[in-house]
């Protein structure tokens, strides 16, 4: 993952790119390109001039990085220069002719969305440990979004999923936990699973909530599992989404199909935990991101798994919402309005 500094820089050249790209497509003649060569390589306040002071301010480390990227922008100018100088040097040919000196147009090209961009470096780091990726309705029944996970009617729990429902008994499924019965029903243990996808809340949009997202799920069950499987898996996962030194804790918590229960915290990455007033962490230094615990027995008895058998740790994390802290975006709405000059500013490595 890139540091939020050179992830800072390269949002400032992709908006500088897309400033070049803009602007070139409108010169007419060699007067307009000049001017716009002045701007971007002027060797007082030229663009990228300016650009390569801030290099300054890096750390030694990072400096490297920040350096390629700003070449491959001084780079991307300077082609673009020569390309529209020859194109308008060049004495316009009689119409009707095809001009094959003329440089190809450049297309307009789309970028990977940045939550799958995220959900893909999920699946690979479970997937290098053996997890098979599993998938299911988006559209749920009470029975398999509440009640076989031990969410019985009128349970107060059922409260904090409140969802969009189609019928009495047909729903918009509010998490992705329900694809674990539907496993388990299929599947005899050894069981060892991710389940990402879609859910739906009754949610009125703001720059933290959506009504729709994505979530993902893991399931392990097996002989002998027990919560020092989940500590260390998820232990292992966050490091390699979030590098070595991330600080990781477990509290206590409660949902209605895993006992017991925790939900996993990291250190807030926007603050560093130094910030009393972090409008991210609430200055707690903490960051929310996951749900986990040992799967019920109770659930177990409702796919007939034996849970004298048999053991197993489940978890599920917000897939929009984790990307949101890693990529430092400050509104979660930005994923979906398609604005591309949005979308393309994200990579992983
Ligand atoms: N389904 C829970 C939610 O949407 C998250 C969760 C918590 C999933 C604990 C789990 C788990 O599998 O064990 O908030």
């Amino acid at each position: 993952m890139l540091s939020p500094n050179i992830r800072k820089f390269k949002t400032t050249i992709d908006v500088y790119r897309t400033k070049l790209e803009e602007q070139s497509a409108q010169i007419q003649d060699l007067r307009a390109l000049e001017e716009l060569h002045h701007q971007f390589l002027s060797r007082k306040r030229g663009t990228i001039t300016l650009l390569f002071e801030q290099l300054k301010e890096f750390d030694p480390e990072e400096k490297p990085a920040a350096g390629q990227l700003l070449n491959a922008l001084k780079n991307e100018v300077q082609e673009r220069f020569s390309a529209l100088e020859t194109k308008l040097k060049t004495p316009a040919k009689p119409k009707g002719e095809i001009d094959i000196s003329l440089p190809g147009e450049k297309l307009y090209w789309g970028a990977p969305h940045p939550v799958r961009l995220f959900q893909q470096e999920i699946e690979n780091i479970f997937v290098s440990m053996g997890f098979s990726i599993e998938g299911g309705p988006e559209i749920e029944t009470d029975y398999y979004n509440f009640e076989a996970l031990n969410f019985p009617p009128h349970h107060p729990a059922r409260d904090d999923w409140d969802t969009l429902y189609i019928t009495d008994k047909l729903l918009l499924r509010t998490h992705t936990s329900p694809v674990q019965i539907r496993v388990m029903e299929k599947k005899k243990p050894p069981i060892k699973i991710i389940i990402p996808g879609k859910v739906f809340r009754r949610e009125t949009p703001d720059p933290t909530h959506l009504p729709m997202f994505f979530q993902i799920e893991g399931l392990v069950v097996d002989k002998g599992i027990t919560f020092a499987h989940l500590k260390g898996t998820l232990e292992y996962f966050l490091k390699r989404l979030f590098g070595e030194r991330i600080k990781i804790r477990f509290r206590p918590s409660f949902f209605p199909f895993t006992e017991p229960s925790a939900e996993v915290d990291i250190e807030c990455l926007a603050c560093g935990a130094k910030n009393p007033d972090c409008r991210i962490c609430g200055g707690t230094g903490w960051k929310e991101i996951l749900g986990s615990g040992m799967v019920d027995p109770q659930v177990f008895k409702n796919v007939n798994i034996d849970p004298e058998t048999y053991s197993g740790w489940a978890f599920g994390m917000g897939i929009d919402r984790t990307a949101m802290f890693a990529f430092g975006i400050s509104d979660m709405r930005y994923f979906f309005e398609n604005d591309l000059r949005f979308i393309r500013q994200f990579t992983l490595k």
